[in-house]
């Protein structure tokens, strides 16, 4: 039974085997499909970063589309036997680039108060803000920071303890403190002829990989909007991003808003309700993989339409077998990914 609605001369790749069909045919993903995003989902070991991987591999070889993946666990090296790799310690990123969204990224990661957020905004804002130089001095800026009223103090001093982890010596060489250039990206994506992996495993402190992870996320995103025909990027454990408790807006906005440029994000995650709305609504392509969580599957039900016989086999696929849902497929269907 034909289920594809598109030319299949339009630019694609493979993603493995359709099940279940006679003649047996391949599941292909259209490039067109992934500049509209692409979510992975499925329970821990469903297979999920393997197909990631082979999207990866795929896009590059076949498509020449450059590939970006941070990967939060440090499995990539595995996965890919074609890959270059990035270590973050050899690309500082720009903490502030008197964009708002800096502050905001700040904001959602160290959790910051109201008050807090204030207290730092009005720093950023300073006109001699450039002279600071270095997180120390920004510390310093906090502590001496004027007290307007007697909340103030309280929240200065829990402001400085929140940020002092991005002083301390080990997260020295991963951010730089203020210095308007992209001349390291524009080396980065100067041969993006393999997919390269930025490994964010080695950094132990959460905050600081979350921080770290997102500025990433937002600089070559933001660059490649400027300089690049086209990329994916690929952001595993998207929980520690697009978390409904926690969400770092300007991700959830990139989300919504990047359509208008050839930028695919592959969004994996395992646990769909946990995740802000905007992952469900502003990613076309569904893969997913094995779920066994009562309210990941609701979420799916209510999402994706499908056929009860199909949405019922979910909690029981196999490693590597996932519903898939595409703009050229007239219905989701069940493939296995190869
Ligand atoms: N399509 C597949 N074919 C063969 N092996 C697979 C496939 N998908 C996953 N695996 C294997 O199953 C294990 C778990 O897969 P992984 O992608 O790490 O799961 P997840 O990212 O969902 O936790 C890995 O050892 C991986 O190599
Ligand atoms: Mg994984």
């Amino acid at each position: 039974m034909p289920v594809e609605e598109f030319d299949t001369n339009e630019p694609h790749i493979i993603l493995g085997r359709v099940l279940s069909s006679i003649p047996e045919y391949s599941a292909k993903l259209y490039k067109s499909a992934l500049f509209r995003h692409i979510l992975i989902t499925g329970t821990t070991g469903s297979g999920k970063s393997y197909t990631a991987s082979k999207i990866a591999d795929r896009l590059s070889r076949d498509l020449k589309i450059p590939v970006v993946i941070i990967d939060w666990h440090g499995e990539y090296q595995k996965l890919l036997p074609y890959h270059t790799t990035l270590n973050p310690r050899e690309f500082p990123l720009q903490l502030f680039t008197g964009e708002p969204d800096d502050l905001s990224i700040l904001t959602s990661i160290f959790e910051l108060t109201p008050p807090q957020e204030y207290i730092l905004e009005k720093i950023l804002k300073r006109k001699d803000f450039v002279k600071l130089k270095t997180i120390d001095g920004l510390l310093e800026t906090i502590e001496i920071f004027p007290e307007e009223s007697t909340w103030f103090r309280e929240s200065k001093l829990s402001l400085h303890r929140k940020l002092s982890v991005l002083s301390r010596e080990e997260y020295s060489d991963l951010f730089k403190f203020y210095e308007p250039t992209n001349v390291t990206f524009n080396k980065l994506f100067l041969e993006l002829d393999k997919p390269l992996l930025i490994d964010v495993s080695k950094i132990i402190d959460l905050s600081i990989k979350k921080l770290y992870a997102s500025l990433l996320v937002k600089r070559i995103v933001n660059y490649a909007t400027k300089n690049l025909k086209q990329l994916a990027v690929i952001i595993e454990e998207a929980q520690n991003y697009l978390s409904k408790q926690n969400p770092i807006k300007p991700i959830c906005e990139m989300l919504r808003e990047i359509r208008k440029f050839n930028i695919g994000l592959i969004v994996v995650a395992q646990s769909i309700s946990q995740l802000v709305e905007d992952v469900m609504a502003n990613t076309n392509t569904k893969i997913i993989h094995a779920i066994k969580s009562k309210q990941d599957l609701e979420v799916i039900e209510k999402a994706v339409y499908m056929e009860h016989s199909l949405l019922s086999l979910i909690p029981y696929l196999e490693v590597g077998e996932a519903v898939y849902s595409t703009i050229s497929l007239k219905k989701p269907i069940l493939i296995r990914i190869e």
